[in-house]
């Protein structure tokens, strides 16, 4: 059965295990930080209370950012991205947000796929954002509040 659950501090443990065999983003000290960071809220998707997805989701004004987004890789392809991506624009509808943000690395090709399948656009670009000295895309996606 799939569920949504918000994560709290004490299952950090369990953010940054997912994190080191996917994208290997942050040390347990950047996830701490993620935590404390106002607005911030962690998703996690789950099968049977396994967690398989994550996202750091945090809402500064009107806007929604996505700061971390992954799943796990032996679950991608079954459409549990985009039921947490889906999950996630919902509520920032419910939120009256005006749009949602995030960046994404220019050579990550399948990310960029599925972010246009969401109607993301790209709106700017980040020189030698990440370590390894690639440009970040900055995408966003407007929301029709009703
Ligand atoms: C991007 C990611 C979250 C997608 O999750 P997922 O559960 O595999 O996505 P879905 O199964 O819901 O796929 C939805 C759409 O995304 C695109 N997509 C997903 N995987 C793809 C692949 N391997 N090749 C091409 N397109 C792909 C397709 O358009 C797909 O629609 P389709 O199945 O109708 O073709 C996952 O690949 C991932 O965790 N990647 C590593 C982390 C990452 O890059 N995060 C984003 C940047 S921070």
């Amino acid at each position: 059965m799939i569920s949504i659950k918000q994560i709290n501090e004490k299952d950090i443990d369990l953010c940054f295990e997912l994190d080191s065999h996917t994208i290997s983003l942050w040390s347990k000290k950047q996830w701490a930080n993620e935590f404390k960071k106002e607005g911030t809220k962690i998703f996690g998707l789950l099968i049977s209370n396994i967690v398989i997805g994550l996202c750091v989701f945090q809402v500064i004004l009107d806007e929604g950012q996505i700061n971390y987004f992954v799943v796990n890789k032996k679950f991608r392809k079954k459409g549990f991205g985009s039921y947490l991506m889906s999950y996630l624009i919902k509520k920032c509808e419910k939120l009256n947000l005006k749009k949602i943000l995030l960046e994404v690395s220019q050579g990550n090709v399948i990310a960029e796929k599925f972010y246009s399948r969401f109607d993301f656009s790209t709106v700017g670009v980040r020189k030698n954002y990440y370590k390894d000295g690639s440009h970040a895309l900055l995408k966003e996606k407007k929301l029709t509040t009703k």
